[in-house]
């Protein structure tokens, strides 16, 4: 057996009502000066968090929208430094994430992300922003958030909808580690892992969406995910998805929910052993797909 394997360099502080620990977490990364990165709904939901935080938070930055496109993203960077913060903070999805990772690599200043949905963009070194109609991305180690909290009870904001769409992009970022280039026995482990958690707790959260143990196995299995992401790479079914997402403006979690059959059976013959572990949750993975089929 050989592979390489380099950890991702991400603390993961996990459960219910971990948020309320962001101030611990801010202090032991040394910020003083916090920006908040965050969309304008979910202002109203981190009042307790704001309460908790005092004076530490200099701005508030809820300007964040699908896509991060490029002047939301740089009019952040340029907030940021007019308000000499030195921590970024984000409370959100993929979207507010792409933020977060604007101004770490602008400034090295260090990112916390509290994650509210199961994207697991925290955890991977893909940046980028919309510029024009088109998604530039790239990639850097340093835009790794140095601590992401994973508190259930926010991700009772997400609807059906999102949560099943979103949910599917997870599951995609599992399944294609399973087969991606630089995949190695750890990352398997965390894929199959991650699989479990998303297909046990993707149908309830749709049906009970405040079901906090449902809500708790898809943030694990979304957090799972993102490692995957670093640990292993994506492969063809991500490029489909990137593609229709840039040129059609499909939104990420839709093209997910579509195009993963479908990659998986073109990925059949030539990765045998990534479909021996898939086998053994086929069922599960199945009924997902089929009760995001029955929810269109
Ligand atoms: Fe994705």
């Amino acid at each position: 057996m050989q592979f390489e394997y380099t950890p991702v360099p991400s603390k993961a502080v996990f459960g219910k009502n971990s948020t309320m620990k962001l101030r611990e977490e801010v202090e032991a990364l040394g910020g003083t000066r916090v920006m908040i990165a965050c969309t304008k709904n979910m202002v109203a939901r981190i009042s307790h968090i704001l309460d908790d935080m005092g004076d530490m938070v200099v701005s508030i930055y809820d300007k964040a929208e699908a896509h991060c496109p490029e002047h939301i993203a740089l009019g952040a960077v340029k907030e940021f430094n007019d308000t000499n913060c030195d921590i970024v903070v984000v409370i959100g999805g993929g979207s507010t994430i792409g933020i977060g990772k604007a101004i770490t690599l602008r400034t090295d200043a260090p990112l916390i992300v509290v994650a509210t949905t199961p994207c697991g963009s925290e955890s991977t070194p893909i940046h980028g922003m919309l510029i024009g109609n088109k998604k530039k991305t790239g990639r850097d180690r340093k835009v790794i958030a140095r601590t992401s909290i994973y508190d259930p009870v926010l991700t009772t904001s997400m609807n059906a909808h999102l949560t099943g769409t979103i949910g599917m992009n997870s599951l995609a970022h599992c399944i294609e580690a399973l087969y991606a280039q630089v995949k190695s026995p750890v990352s398997d482990i965390m894929a199959v892992e991650g699989i479990k958690a998303l297909t046990q707790g993707l149908p309830e959260s749709i049906k009970s969406p405040d079901n906090l143990d449902a809500r708790e196995q898809v943030l694990y299995g979304g957090m799972l995910s993102g490692y995957c992401v670093t640990l292993a790479g994506i492969a063809i079914h991500h490029k489909l998805c990137h593609v229709l997402g840039g040129h059609h403006g499909i939104p990420h979690g839709e093209s997910n929910s579509v195009v993963l059959p479908y990659a998986v059976a073109y990925n059949e013959s030539a990765a045998p052993e990534a479909m021996k572990k898939l086998e053994m949750q086929w069922e599960q993975i199945v009924h997902q797909v089929a009760f995001m089929i029955s929810r269109q």
